[in-house]
């Protein structure tokens, strides 16, 4: 058996403003999605997912590579909405296989079975769909550059996430806290940035807007719109904060206030932040928030004083330790 085994991450700032050429800042978590493969002869491949297998077989990849092309442009085109280029999540699978495949050069689809077991939650904006495209990639293709790697499974991403940046492809293949600007990937050295105790995530249950959709809909306000450069300035200064061991309070704030004002952040988590302020904290969403329904996804919070149990949540959130995983996609020995 093979294994590959690709980090979530969580972003730091800059998430919308990356779309219109700000930096982003991401760093990849402690979080993992690993994906098993077991050979066969059968000319198919199974995919098994949370709790359901879908079957394809090895004749049938070409076509579907091609449809869901063709439905991105359409897409593009204005003809179908994000959400309507994949029919089911398992299509990205194949798709990511068959461009591992693709790009490799190689001449055989893999034939057998797929398994994936995963702690990065769905839909949550904690890079699950760059974790499996990365994971796959490394585990069916030779993609020796990580520059490629990077474009590659952003290319696959695009079926989900329509005109996103780079930002989580980047953070899943790289590992460790990642700065991207105009399409340039940067890893920062982390040796002296101290990220221990005070940091947290919140996941405040899966946003009922996909990640496509609230890009849509900030583009639709904000594509021209001054608010990108300020939002720049926010993300430079909480790298420099970050990496010289500076104060963060006020930059996570004002970034929160940013991310409400372009219709991100759902009612319940402004209510959030605020009584994380109270408790002398400061918390923002983390990826692309909701723009409808009370989840928002995943939050960032900065804690000086206690933990988020200290807080009132809601029965359905969650939340851990914001840990970096230095280490990005690989195979693994079993
Ligand atoms: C989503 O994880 C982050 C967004 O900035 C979209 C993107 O960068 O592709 C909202």
């Amino acid at each position: 058996m093979r294994v590959a085994c690709a980090p979530g991450k969580v972003i730091l700032s800059g998430e919308h403003a990356v779309v219109y050429g700000a930096p982003a800042l991401a760093l990849a978590v402690d979080r993992h999605m690993r994906v098993y493969y077991e050979p066969d002869k059968l000319p198919r491949l199974s995919w098994h997912a949370q709790e359901r297998t879908h079957v394809l077989g090895l004749d049938k990849f070409s076509a579907l590579r091609r449809r869901l092309d063709s439905h991105f442009d359409r897409y593009l085109r204005g003809e179908l909405s994000v959400t309507q280029i994949l029919r089911k999540p398992a299509e990205l699978a194949f798709y990511a296989v068959d461009m591992a495949r693709m790009l490799s050069g190689l001449e055989h689809l893999p034939r057998g079975s797929v398994r994936i077991d995963s702690d990065i939650p769905i839909g949550a904006g904690m890079g699950s769909s760059a974790a499996l495209i990365a994971a796959l990639l490394t585990l069916f293709g030779q993609v020796d550059d990580l520059d490629e790697l990077i474009r590659q499974v952003h290319h696959c991403e695009r079926l989900q996430h329509g005109r996103g940046s780079l930002i989580d492809a980047a953070t899943v293949c790289s590992g460790g806290l990642v700065r991207l600007q105009e399409g340039k990937i940067s890893r920062l050295d982390t040796e002296s940035m101290d990220l221990g105790k005070g940091w947290f995530w919140v996941f405040t249950g899966t946003p009922a807007s996909s990640t496509g959709a609230c890009v849509e809909r900030v583009r639709r306000g904000f594509e021209h719109s001054a608010i990108w450069s300020e939002y720049s300035d926010i993300t430079q200064q909480i790298e420099t904060a970050l990496l010289s061991g500076e104060p963060v309070m006020e930059l996570i704030r004002a970034n929160h206030r940013l991310l409400t004002r372009i219709g991100v952040v759902p009612a319940p988590l402004v209510r959030f932040a605020e009584q994380v302020e109270q408790h002398g904290g400061a918390a923002k969403i983390a990826g692309a928030g909701s723009v409808s329904g009370d989840s928002g996804g995943l939050m960032l919070l900065w804690l000086p004083e206690g933990t988020p149990a200290d807080l009132s949540l809601l029965p359905d959130w969650h939340w851990g330790e914001l840990k970096e995983e230095k280490s990005g996609v690989r195979v693994i020995d079993t």
